[in-house]
């Protein structure tokens, strides 16, 4: 289902733009437009030293505007490729004032340019797509390829959190993480079971509970 685009929507990025850097989507060629570093001057942006977590596929944002809320000695980056959606998490972040939440509206293939390797402390995946067709499953955001950008990112010792309603993709990303060297520190199939202390609920996360599906959750932690 193709989403209408919003009204003024470049408007209203640019009045969003302390908050946010938008990539230059000219070059297609996503290897390439990586290797073209424009780290982002984060010490700048947050105006201090805290760890910094990143999100991807952060959607409209709820869930790294309430994590940053209840976790203010944290620096969140939340990436989401889609503007029209991202200027949602955008304009509630600037209404709530939040100081230690910033967004990158660029797909996760690129995110190497912005980060310098080993910076980040933790990853989230939230119900990132599926994609369950054969011919899209190199697009998936737990697929080998991506997992390796994910690694190069994250410190020693630094985390993906991932969410997921899908149980083959659940099962997908586990043999993805294993067969890239990420230790398996925590897996979940029912979520509602064995609650997280300090997990926040996503927008998808919201819909898929109120159908009642079961949601599960993995920790892999780089070594
Ligand atoms: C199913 S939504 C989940 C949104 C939110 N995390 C939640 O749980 O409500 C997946 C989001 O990931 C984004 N996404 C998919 N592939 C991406 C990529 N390669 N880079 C950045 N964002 C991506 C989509 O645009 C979409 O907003």
């Amino acid at each position: 289902m193709r989403m209408h685009k919003k009204n003024h929507l470049e408007e209203r990025l640019m009045q969003c733009g302390d908050i946010v850097k938008i990539a230059d989507l000219r070059d297609k060629n996503m290897k390439r437009a990586a290797g073209v570093k424009e780290l982002l001057p984060l010490k700048e942006i947050f105006k201090n030293d805290n760890p910094v977590r990143l999100e991807i596929g952060c959607g409209k944002g709820k869930f790294v505007s309430e994590t940053a809320k209840i976790n203010p000695d944290i620096n969140f980056v939340a990436c989401e490729k889609i503007s029209n959606v991202l200027i949602e998490a955008l304009e509630s972040a600037k209404a709530d004032g939040l100081k230690n939440v910033y967004f990158l509206n660029c797909a996760a293939e690129v995110l190497e340019k912005y980060f310098e390797s080993g910076s980040i402390d933790k990853i989230y995946l939230n119900f990132s797509n599926p994609l369950p067709k054969e011919g899209y499953k190199k697009q998936r955001l737990t697929h080998p390829r991506f997992l390796k950008i994910y690694k190069s990112l994250l410190r020693v010792g630094g985390e993906i959190v991932q969410k997921t309603d899908d149980g083959d993709f659940y099962e997908f990303s586990l043999e993805s993480y294993k067969s890239e060297g990420f230790e398996i520190a925590y897996t979940c199939q029912d979520l509602a079971a064995h609650p997280v202390d300090g997990d926040v609920e996503t927008e998808h996360e919201r819909r898929f509970k109120q159908c009642g599906k079961n949601i599960y959750r993995i920790v892999a932690v780089k070594r």
